[in-house]
């Protein structure tokens, strides 16, 4: 077969995989498929033949691990089809099996939006008890399949590139910012970008190799590595303070500032900021938030599941670990009241944030991860 015809008949090759791929989706999709593989569901024959198959979730493999950090993963990940892209900054819920129980998590993607591989980049600091975070840097393999949720969130770098930009981050807080950078480098983005990134130490600094290769190559890189320890060869030295701030960034001012990091460090960002009268500049995103407490003393009432059928009597706990003790799963990701995986319609009853300690009544959405039931209500799920 000469060139010539190889590569006419090549794009006839692609639409017809292309149709019969659109044609099995269909078919795969119909509510006869639906039928037949009830009561488990097209999916779960699906991935018998390859466990990243999936008519409606993005499921992904594992192609790639690296551990640039002693206490870090970096996984890059092949999504399926279903994957629908992110912008950058936005996080995805990841879900991987742990002793047969499905465990939630939110990761920020650190990959430019434009990386040509099409891979998805997570990298996850291990928490010395972190039950998610440890499995991730110690069982997960190339060949695992994990399930991840569409992108989300707010936190984003906007449509509209800003003129001067700065990239605020400490510890595995990163990662959003980092694919911010990446993103902003491979758009050959002309204004000055600052990244200021706080660490104990030099070891603990993930992507050290790449942000001195990329402030090296982009001279309108400002790259500012901030470490606690003295003598570990940083920029800056010590913690974040305003006076370091104006030293360092004298037009911070000007800057689209994105924050991402440890509790403490962003309440000192956002302080100066808030006395600066700066706050609409500043855009966060929050990895952790104050654990949840409840007290269950006194629980009364029950907890009625109502699209599902289910009662249970209140123990006081939150909705979402009480709908779990009920067989339930409800969609979940942070379980600290920040990513909103959890809103639930409340249809009756009262339920007390957890956070503020505020009572609310009647019907509205809630965030189920943070609210427990004052006597009875009614959620529909
Ligand atoms: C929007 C969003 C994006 C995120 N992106 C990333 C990311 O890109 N990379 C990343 O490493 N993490 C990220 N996180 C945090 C991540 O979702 C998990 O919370 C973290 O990996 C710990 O999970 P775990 O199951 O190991 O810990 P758990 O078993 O849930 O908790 C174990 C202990 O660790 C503490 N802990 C939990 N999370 C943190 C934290 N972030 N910092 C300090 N202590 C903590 C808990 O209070 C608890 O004491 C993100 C979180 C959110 C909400
Ligand atoms: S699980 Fe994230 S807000 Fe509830």
């Amino acid at each position: 077969m000469s060139q010539n015809t190889a590569a006419s008949t090549l794009p006839r090759a692609a639409g017809l995989n292309a149709w019969l791929a659109g044609s099995l989706r269909r078919a795969l999709g119909s509510r006869l498929a639906a039928t037949l593989s009830f009561p488990h569901g097209v999916d779960r024959y699906l991935e018998q033949f390859d466990p990243s198959w999936s008519l409606h979730e993005v499921r992904a493999e594992v192609v790639g691990v690296r551990h640039l950090t002693t206490d870090s993963v970096t996984l890059s990940l092949k999504p399926n089809a279903n994957w629908r892209g992110f912008v950058p900054g936005q996080y995805v819920r990841l879900t991987v099996e742990i002793n047969g129980v499905r465990r939630t998590r939110c990761y920020s993607p650190a990959n430019s939006a434009h990386a040509r591989d099409g891979l998805i980049e997570l990298t996850a600091k291990a928490h010395a008890n972190g039950f998610v975070s440890r499995h991730l840097r110690e069982q997960l393999r190339p060949g695992t399949v994990v399930t991840l949720s569409q992108a989300e969130g707010q936190f984003a770098l906007p449509e509209w590139r800003p003129e001067r930009v700065l990239l605020i981050s400490g510890g595995s807080g990163i990662t959003p910012v980092m694919s911010m950078l990446r993103t902003l480098c491979d758009e050959g983005h002309k204004g000055r970008i600052t990244f200021l990134h706080y660490s104990n130490k030099a070891t603990d600094l993930i992507y050290a190799d790449e942000l001195a290769q990329l402030a090296a190559r982009h001279p309108n890189v400002q790259l500012l590595r901030a470490f606690a320890e003295p003598g570990q060869g940083g920029e800056l030295e010590g913690l974040f303070s305003r006076a370091q701030l104006a030293q360092a960034v004298p037009d911070y001012a000007q800057a689209q500032t994105f924050l991402c990091g440890p509790p403490g460090m962003m309440k000192a960002v956002q302080a100066v900021f808030a006395a600066e009268a700066l706050e609409a500049r500043l855009h966060l995103e929050h990895f952790t938030a104050a654990p949840v407490v409840v007290d269950s003393a006194g629980a009364e009432g029950e907890v009625r599941f109502a699209r599902s059928e289910r009662l249970a009597r209140n123990s006081g706990a939150t909705l979402l670990d009480q709908a779990e003790a009920a067989g339930l799963k409800p969609e979940s990701g942070c379980r600290m009241g920040i990513c909103h995986a959890c809103t639930c319609r409340k249809t009756a009853g009262k339920v007390r944030d957890t956070r503020t300690g505020q009572i609310s009544d009647g019907e509205e959405d809630i965030q189920i991860c943070v609210s427990v039931p004052v006597g009875t209500v009614t959620l529909e799920i």
